[in-house]
């Protein structure tokens, strides 16, 4: 294998047009995170490189709706994603954005220099067209009738009710969203990036040079390369993005996927003016993308492609992409709101970022699709992060304190079980350097964990409580060893919980802080005093975690009723029909189940002149009709009296049809006087 001197790390740059998720975590940042803590920890070269990706349709969508202009949209949310970063500790050496003046210059130089070596074809093709506001129209900006399953509001590249991907020419019907107005076909010249040609050094330097990759990374690429590569467009006829730096190209801007990746290179750039080039330029510089499993195709294929056709850059020499995160069963959605934002979660467990950091790892989705539930997080928090790991320091450091005024104790002759304790944890460095280097983080922290379960066990065999009254030295050395397994717990799990392994850190006052320290059992010296001990975790109640789910069913149920499709209108009545319904409002003076009749509820209402019966429909809507005393409902007072089980009911009361089938009383929101007619 390849020696390299350092390590550029990246990871895909979000969207700046909403916050971001547990789903953005758990797939790229806390695993790109843990990665560069573990170089650094090793003392390796390393630079992480994170930023905003600001261009797109998307955005220029999410602007025209809100009235703002695209800028305003990405500054507000490069601002939010940037805070949820730093606040999640995730690392960067740099995170900035694509509309920074030197992304715009280096996106420029990197497409005339390919264009210059004729790196790309320029082809004309028809495209629609909105006459109307004068412009051509990407496909999101295209409505029409979905050809599969016949919804109206099928997008031009996508149904999003069928699932189906669509050409803007699939649809029936066209019609622009900006406008409203039925586009025409227009001619427009775009430039492409020929992949054709690059696909057979990509298929060996793939399939043959890197079999490491992933089985999800390499088996995506292997796909795409079997069905053949075809010419990408690499511009758009859009105005916002970076326009196409050649003469004839008025108009049109950069594909945002073309600029995007180039953000990792500027952002170097605008970090490290003199010396970027040696991050991406130098044969001994090992480039890797962190990235999502949507992202593979750009990172693996179109961006190698446009390194290699540029020419004098170096390739990726990892992608380790994962798969998706899932929300208590069902896919994370920013449009159905079906997500835990990351500024939410810390409004809701502030200074919990390190239990969200621990779940969303030991539920990596390194291999497949997870799933992350709030009891799950609940019980990992409570079973392992507190039970395991902040128990093990918390008694260490407790009986250090009670025994030996809190100063490390120096250690005597070890036992058989000492030497057998310490041999257990003596393999766990090499262990988890491998789990690292193959970017397996949920079994490294497995590992970790373990280590703590070590430590645990260690304690709970050797009771050096029972010992204090007869063998101090004994209950020294225990401790001593106690303590050095505490002081490896800091080490172990700093990639992955940095804020409780700073706390404990300081907690053990320990100076030497390095990955080659691991395993060793003489990190902290006899003598050294330490702090007085705080909890690294506390538990979390139920009541926090079903919160939480309340939270999501009432987002479930917000996503229903804007689902639901209302019944259609029925045919017209004039005004003099309408003037014959006599609404008015009246309070309830007592409510009652009809019985013997599992649906009625009698009804005595003051009606302004007098009190009247009505029976209602909607005794299993209303469980406890005591409580609807006192307040109003409308009722048709002029409707035709009726028996009902024996009960003349005197009008109707109006209640309206829930999305779910249930009946809801129609009731004023501020008390008006009985008999109020409504209309
Ligand atoms: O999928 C996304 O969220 C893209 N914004 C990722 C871009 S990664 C890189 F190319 F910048
Ligand atoms: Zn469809």
């Amino acid at each position: 294998m390849k020696q390299f001197k350092r390590t550029t790390v990246t990871s895909a740059l979000p969207y700046a047009n909403g916050p971001v998720h547990i789903g953005h975590l758990a797939g790229v940042y806390v695993p790109a995170d843990i990665y560069v803590r573990y170089l650094r920890l090793k003392g390796e070269e390393v630079l992480f490189i994170g930023g905003s990706d600001e261009h797109g349709v998307p955005i220029t969508i999410k602007a025209r709706k809100e009235g703002v202009t695209p800028q305003d949209i990405v500054d507000r949310y490069h601002s939010l994603i940037k805070q949820s970063f730093e606040e999640f500790g995730i690392s960067f050496d740099i995170y900035s954005r694509t509309t920074s003046a030197t992304h715009h210059e280096m996106a420029s130089e990197f497409f005339k220099t390919i264009e210059a070596k004729g790196g790309f074809i320029e082809q004309e093709s028809e495209q629609y067209y909105d006459e109307e506001a004068g412009q051509f129209l990407a496909d999101r900006y295209i409505m029409g009738t979905c050809p599969h399953c016949g919804n109206e509001n099928a997008y031009g590249d996508q149904c999003e009710k069928c699932g189906t991907s669509l050409n803007p020419t699939d649809l029936i019907q066209p019609r622009s969203t900006i406008s409203g107005s039925t586009p025409v076909m227009r001619k427009t010249k775009h430039w492409y990036l020929p992949l054709d040609r690059h696909e057979a050094w990509l298929r060996e330097w793939i399939l043959e040079n890197h079999k490491e990759w992933k089985p999800n990374v390499y088996g995506q690429c292997k796909s795409w390369l079997d069905m053949g590569l075809q010419p990408r467009a690499v511009s758009r006829d859009l105005n916002w993005g970076i326009p196409v730096p050649v003469a004839g190209a008025e108009g049109k801007v950069l594909y945002v996927w073309f600029d995007a990746p180039i953000g990792y290179i500027s952002n170097t750039k605008e970090l490290l003016p003199d010396s970027w080039e040696k991050w991406w330029k130098d044969e001994d510089t090992r480039l890797v993308h962190f990235i999502g499993k949507d992202n593979i195709v750009f990172h693996c294929i179109v961006f190698p492609a446009m390194l290699k056709a540029e020419g004098s850059y170096i390739l990726p020499d990892n992608v380790p992409a994962n798969e998706f995160l899932n929300l208590e069963g069902d896919k994370i959605s920013t449009s159905r709101n079906w997500a835990v934002w990351l500024h939410e979660y810390l409004a809701d467990f502030p200074g919990k970022q390190d239990v969200l950091r621990y779940v969303l790892t030991a539920n990596a989705p390194e291999t497949k699709d997870n799933d992350f539930t709030w009891k799950d997080f609940q019980a990992r928090n409570n079973n392992e992060l507190v039970a395991i790991y902040g128990n093990f320091i918390n008694r260490a450091l407790v009986l250090t304190h009670k025994y030996f005024e809190g100063k490390v104790p120096a250690a005597g002759e070890l036992t058989d079980y000492d030497r057998q304790t310490l041999d257990e944890f003596a393999g766990v460095k090499a262990e988890m350097e491998r789990m690292l280097d193959n970017f397996r983080f949920r079994d490294a922290q497995k590992e970790a964990m373990n280590l703590a379960r070590i430590g645990n066990k260690y304690l709970a065999d050797t009771e050096p409580w029972k010992l204090a009254k007869t063998d101090m030295a004994r209950v020294a050395t225990i401790m001593n060893l106690s303590l050095q397994i505490a002081a490896n717990l800091a080490i172990a799990f700093e990639p992955f919980l940095p804020f409780s392994s700073k706390k404990l850190r300081d907690m053990l006052h320990m100076d030497t802080f390095r990955w080659a320290d691991l395993g060793k059992t003489d990190l902290l010296q006899p003598g050294t005093q330490l702090d007085s001990p705080e909890l690294l975790f506390e538990k979390i109640e139920d009541a926090a975690i079903e919160a939480q789910i309340q939270k999501l069913l009432d987002t479930k149920k917000a996503n229903e009723l804007a689902a639901h499709k209302a019944e259609p209108v029925k045919a017209n009545v004039p005004f003099e029909d309408f003037e014959k319904v006599d609404i008015r409002v009246g309070t309830v003076l007592d409510c009652r189940p009809v019985p013997k009749s599992k649906k009625l509820l009698q009804f005595r209402i003051a009606d302004g002149l007098a009190e009247r019966t009505i029976c209602s429909g909607i005794a299993q809507y209303y469980p406890n009709p005591e409580e609807l005393v006192g307040t109003q409902v409308c009722f048709i007072a002029n409707f035709e009296p009726r028996k009902l089980m024996g009960i003349t009911s005197e009008g109707m009361i109006l209640s309206a049809v829930d999305a779910d089938g249930k009946l809801v009383l129609v009731q004023p929101r501020a008390k008006v006087a009985d008999g109020s007619c409504v209309g």
